[in-house]
């Protein structure tokens, strides 16, 4: 008898069937009321009583093991089956939409303003949020007891080292200075930082986009016919523009920038204060001084140079009265952002 538990034992073991319905044929002959282990344990009932204990036992251990191996196999091959009709699906579901992300309003206009300067040949070009003082004031000829280097405005991560945020994106000027020769012609979207309680018109985090043309004979009336053509493309045809005079430590002469207000015409309404113009930017001639701290010849070379906050034109081009909303990445208002571009 122990020849034939044995016999069984190993056929279970050997067992490779190739479907479901093999094991289930299988478990059948084997386990089933009339298959071979229940003829084995009718046929126990006569074993001499002094082998009743071995026997007993090897029966035991057989039935565990064909139970065992039986279900392990029946669970392999359906796992099996269903990864393969995974593969191919059910060709009758309804298909569920994949959800289709929108780009940021800020993204949006940053992507316009650096298009646009593209057309006139403008290149992107970037640089580090963290930068040093040089970077941002010292090379761009910020006296040393400028506003703009105290804590109270600025960032600094090592006060001693003079490692610090860039408080705008002018920083990358000096790094394109440094890195090529004239002509330069670039644009330099980024994010600035500085150190601003938050509010409906600032905020601590926010964009600029750059730029900067350097060339023999460049001249300001470059400066004004590009800005001019800048506000067109942004604002539409009917955009006009006026410059005022302004004072920046980097560009001499210096402007501010205004646009027409687009919402009311120029008629005057409560967004431009009814004045009819918008500031934009600010813009001026490269000061001699930071082509020569750059290690340009200033009587070689001029320049003119341009910033604006991409949140400004944003506010100014959807009519956002709130800058804080292009932080809170609320779906609601994203969403109306989803048929721009
Ligand atoms: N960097 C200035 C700011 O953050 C903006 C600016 C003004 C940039 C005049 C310029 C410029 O290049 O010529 O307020």
């Amino acid at each position: 008898m122990i020849d034939r538990i044995n016999d069984l034992l190993k056929r279970v073991e050997e067992f490779r069937p190739k479907a479901a319905a093999e094991v289930e044929e299988f478990r059948i002959r084997i386990l089933g009321k009339k298959g071979e282990l229940n003829a084995l344990m009718e046929e126990f009932k006569s074993v001499a009583p002094e082998r009743k204990r071995e026997i007993g036992q090897r029966l035991n251990a057989l039935k565990t093991a064909a139970q065992e191996r039986i279900n392990a196999l029946k669970a392999s091959l359906q796992e099996a089956a269903e990864s393969n009709s995974a593969a191919v699906g059910d060709m009758t579901r309804p298909g569920s939409a994949d959800e289709i992300g929108t780009r940021h309003p800020i993204s949006l206009v940053r992507n316009q303003i650096v298009e646009i300067f593209s057309r006139l040949g403008y290149t992107v070009a970037e640089g580090p949020e963290i930068e040093d003082d040089w970077h941002v004031f010292s090379a761009l000829n910020f006296p040393p007891e400028h506003p703009a280097r105290d804590m109270q405005d600025t960032f600094f991560i090592e006060k001693g080292a003079d490692i610090l945020l860039r408080t705008h994106t002018s920083s990358i000027q000096v790094r394109a200075m440094e890195r090529s020769k004239p002509p330069i012609r670039i644009v330099c979207p980024g994010r600035v930082f500085r150190n601003e309680a938050i509010s409906y018109r600032a905020h601590c985090i926010f964009h600029q986009v750059e730029g900067l043309y350097i060339d023999e004979g460049v001249s300001f009336a470059d400066l004004k016919q590009s800005l001019l053509y800048f506000a067109k493309e942004m604002f539409g045809e009917e955009a006009s523009i006026r410059l005022r005079p302004s004072y920046f430590p980097f560009t001499e002469p210096s402007a501010e920038m205004d646009v027409s207000c687009n919402l009311c015409g120029g008629k005057g309404c409560n967004v431009c204060k009814g004045t009819g113009w918008l500031e934009i930017m600010g813009c001026g001639m490269v000061d001699p001084n930071v082509l020569e701290a750059n290690g340009i010849d200033s009587k070689k070379y001029s320049g003119f140079a341009f910033g604006m906050g991409v949140e400004r034109i944003a506010m100014l081009k959807y009519g956002v009265k709130d800058l804080r909303l292009y932080f809170e990445n609320d779906v609601r208002f994203l969403r109306q952002f989803e048929s721009v571009l």
